[in-house]
């Protein structure tokens, strides 16, 4: 399907939002029903929700209740794609009101080929918008749609918009962490930042820049830089914990920062820093991006240098007004950036509380 070959030539960090209205979806192909997921548990918000919904209502000149949104997630086992599902389910049918039915959300399970084919589901069942996070973001040579691209979706009518945070600012404020500690990053003193890299599934753009902004960041600000190890950790904890565990037998005392390019993946490289019987802060700095809250709460504790605010209220929320801004019919811009907060002990409690 050729719609479906476009929406999937886009590489995604977070997820791309687009709209079926004209775009021939109606194609034949399987009518399996996609399996739904049960609706989240949430907190009940205040009147300001049903303020949103009725605007909506007022400005789509009808109600958005019987709008489809088909969603997938490259994969539910992920702590922060779980952070922005739950986030996505709940501002679209609470503040926005769709019906909870309405809103399908789909685990692409890190199966390219199953997430493949619950898009054409989706296709075939005249979902109004699509929310997609793809399995394999490397299917396209950018992560943003580049002019050209952008050119086929306006030639070809195709609503179509990408949500996401830019990955570089997220490693540029890892390696400033680094370099705002009292000695920059050295600990020994022997004048260069002898580190290890956990990387998440190194085909992803987040992955790629922040492994390379990060020491980036301290080369700019003049320090040398020593790599000692680089291993893929694919965002998980339990393959972190292991690679650091191993790392720490090998190099020891060598390591002084050890760089994660996610939290979950921190949280593992702490496990075996405490077990290697290393102090966070001390001899050895630990950093990693998402502000999971067991992270926030790990750097006030002091049990890791910093962590990077990966937005996923702002990022769940553009997308959900992207889709009625479809809806309504109105222009979308090709991209949509949310910024990153660097998080240090400074204004860790204050971004736990936003968490909260
Ligand atoms: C990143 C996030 C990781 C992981 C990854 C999945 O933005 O920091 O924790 O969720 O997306 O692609």
């Amino acid at each position: 399907m050729r719609l479906l070959k476009k929406a999937l030539a886009v590489g995604l960090a977070s997820a791309m939002v687009f709209s079926m209205a004209g775009c021939g979806a109606g194609s034949k192909g399987t009518t399996a029903a996609p399996e739904a997921t049960t609706a989240a548990e949430t907190k009940k918000e205040d009147t300001s929700a049903e303020t949103t919904a009725e605007a909506v209502k007022d400005a789509v000149g009808g109600d958005v209740a019987d709008k489809k949104v088909g969603i997938s997630i490259y994969k539910f086992d992920d702590n922060f794609m779980t952070l922005y599902r739950t986030e996505l389910q709940r501002y679209l049918t609470e503040d926005l009101g769709f019906k909870k039915e309405n809103v399908v959300i789909q685990d692409g399970k890190g199966d390219q080929a199953e997430q493949t084919n619950q898009i054409q589901n989706f296709i075939t069942q005249k979902y109004d918008v699509l929310i997609l996070n793809l399995v394999q973001a490397s299917s396209a040579p950018d992560r943003e749609p580049d002019t050209q691209e952008e050119q086929r979706w306006k030639d070809d009518k195709i609503n179509a918009t990408y949500v996401g945070c830019d990955a570089r600012q997220s490693g540029t404020y890892q390696g400033e962490e680094i370099f705002e500690t009292s000695n920059k990053g050295d600990i020994n003193g022997d004048g260069v930042v002898s580190y290890i890299m956990i990387q998440g599934d190194p085909e992803n753009v987040d992955a790629q820049y922040r492994t390379e902004f990060s020491v980036k960041a301290l080369t700019d600000s003049g320090m040398q830089v020593k790599e000692l190890l680089k291993q893929r950790g694919d965002w998980d904890q339990a393959k972190a914990q292991q690679i650091a565990q191993d790392a720490l037998t090998q190099y020891g005392d060598q390591i002084e920062v050890i760089f994660c390019n996610n939290d979950a993946m921190a949280l593992g490289a702490l496990q075996a820093i405490e077990a290697a019987g290393r102090t966070v802060n001390k001899d050895i700095y630990l950093v990693g991006v998402d502000a999971l809250t067991e992270a926030v709460q790990n750097v006030i504790d002091g049990k890791q240098t910093g962590t990077v605010f990966n937005d996923h209220f702002s990022q769940a929320r553009t997308a959900g007004d992207m889709a009625v801004k479809f809806i309504k019919g109105e222009s979308v811009d090709n991209v949509n950036m949310v910024d990153y907060i660097k998080v240090t002990k400074d204004n860790a409690q204050e971004i736990l509380d936003k968490l909260k």
